[in-house]
């Protein structure tokens, strides 16, 4: 028999290479803004990656960070970079950075016990609601991201609603349910994580009524009301509205304040998606705009998003903590800890949300809001705002360039125009082959969506280091590509291949 061998570093190992990583990630975050934004791999390195087998022995874990430092690390998503425009995905934090090996050295499962993550979750949690104003009565816990948020508050919706109308969801599931079809009201512009959560909880996406939405593509009020009427006289059952605090496309800020009271006068959920922009409450211009968002029955917030917490971070906030409770709780013989005795410490976050084993996402949260304090988070979103501002100023200046909608936060949508002579389906292909060239260039990155069936290019401002420059060199390299496509013909234009078809 040999020796049992446990698969750990002998520590001082550990220390020089932790000490290694740390150099590795400095110099990566030192010069950035000097590499591509986006690097396409080839196909050998792919194959490097997707092919690995587990030897028999071990690996020197000097070559692992080799391996990682020469085949992973430059082959990012881009939203480290300063002239990264994609999506809603805003870079790392440094101090965020530092959170997570420590987190992982502590390594807690975060849901029982008198430990001190906990402690901290309930903190952070509150720091989030502080920022936006939300009820200081509500349970809030970290999840995933803005998706799992969402489930997570419209599963506590479903709940209410049965509550409400005397039957046992968690007994009977959605069978269960008296009378008409459960109907759920959002717009065109809601995140496709609802249609997805609606799926999972057995309310089917046949439960989404889009309800119309104005020039800066908020929700009609007035159609929401009469939409719910309508549905209610036909023998429905309306339980609940989804508004976003900045949809993915455009950014577009729904009036709570007018939904809310829809829902208090017929008797309806208010889940507001807050995911990407409901920290611009922090704006203080846009106050107004925001007037009405702590009336929501639950709100998903994600830091992982606008305020640079490294990902996985999102956050759910219901204002009826019992209510939260009663959706999840199950507490099996050997999780049970009496409260205030022994070890038992707050209640189990497993007993509000669906996972037991919860990371530890409070450390990274924490680190990044306390770094900042609350006035450096202001300053970002103040920012950011003015830099998609100046971006939308740019475009409308430029007779090349359209821009596609009204910017409320940090996301400018707008087309290339050229010298306009392409017009129609044609500029949705030229717009689109610019796309894949920019994406691929290196120089800068942006992605797209289609507002009004009309394809438009996309560029989100969530970066810290971002400048006025970074915008005009965005703009430049669109319309060296849209010059080139436009020249050459989208159909004969070389675009780079997709590594998967
Ligand atoms: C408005 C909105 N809601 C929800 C989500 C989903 O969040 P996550 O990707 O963190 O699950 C997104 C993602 O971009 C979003 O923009």
């Amino acid at each position: 028999m040999t020796e049992p061998q446990a698969p750990a570093l002998d520590l001082t190992e550990f220390r020089r290479l932790a000490h290694d990583a740390v150099e590795l990630v400095a110099d990566y975050l030192a010069g950035i803004r000097d590499t591509p934004v986006f690097r396409p791999m080839t196909e050998e390195q792919r194959r490097h990656l997707s092919e690995k087998r587990l030897g028999d022995e071990g690996t020197d874990p000097v070559v692992l960070i080799d391996d990682f430092k020469n085949n992973i690390l430059p082959y990012a998503m881009g939203n480290g970079h300063p002239r990264f425009f994609g999506w809603v995905n805003s870079p790392p934090a440094p101090i965020g950075i530092v959170a997570e090996l420590l987190a992982a050295a502590q390594d807690p499962s975060c849901d029982v016990g008198d430990i001190a993550s906990l402690y901290l979750e309930s903190t952070v949690v509150r720091w989030l609601g502080e920022l936006v104003d939300y009820p200081e009565q509500a349970m809030g816990l970290l999840v995933s991201g803005g998706s799992m948020a969402t489930l997570t508050g419209l599963a506590a919706a479903r709940q209410w609603l049965a509550e409400t109308d005397g039957w046992d969801v968690r007994a009977d599931g959605v069978a269960g349910a008296p009378g008409g079809r459960p109907l759920i009201y959002l717009t065109g512009e809601s995140h496709s994580s609802v249609r997805k959560a609606l799926e999972l909880l057995g309310l089917g996406h046949g439960a989404m009524r889009t309800v119309p939405t104005d020039a800066a593509m908020r929700m009609d009020v007035a159609r929401l009301r009469a939409m719910v009427a309508d549905d209610r006289a036909a023998g429905h059952r309306p339980f609940c509205v989804v508004a976003t605090a900045g949809t993915t496309d455009t950014g577009a800020v729904d009036p709570f304040d007018a939904i809310a009271d829809v829902c208090a006068e017929d008797g309806l959920w208010l889940h507001v998606d807050g995911a990407y922009g409901a920290v611009g409450a922090l704006h203080p211009e846009l106050r107004d705009v925001y007037a009405g968002l702590a009336r929501a029955d639950s709100l998903t917030l994600d830091p992982h998003k606008w305020l640079s917490v490294p990902v996985e971070c999102g956050c759910i906030l219901v204002r009826d903590r019992d209510l939260l409770h009663r959706t999840f709780t199950v507490v099996p013989p050997y999780l049970f800890l009496e409260e205030g005795k022994g070890i038992g410490g707050p209640p189990s976050y497993a007993e509000f949300g669906f996972q037991q084993t919860r990371g530890f996402r409070a450390l990274k949260l924490w680190m990044t809001l306390a770094h900042a304090g609350r006035q450096a988070l202001r300053d970002l979103v103040v920012r950011h705002v003015s830099l998609a501002r100046e971006l939308a100023a740019l475009i409308d200046a430029a007779p090349d360039f359209e821009l596609a909608a009204p910017v409320q936060l940090s996301v400018v949508c707008f087309r290339y125009l050229g010298d306009g002579s392409v017009t129609g389906s044609a500029l949705d292909e030229l717009n689109r082959a610019v796309e894949v060239l920019v994406q691929s260039d290196g120089r800068t990155f942006l992605t797209s969506t289609v507002l009004d069936k009309r394809f438009v290019l996309r560029a989100s401002v969530l970066h810290h280091s971002t400048t006025a420059e970074d915008l005009r060199a965005l703009l430049e390299v669109v319309r060296e590509f849209g010059a080139k496509v436009s020249a050459e013909g989208v159909s004969e234009v070389s675009l780079p291949a997709a590594a998967f078809h």
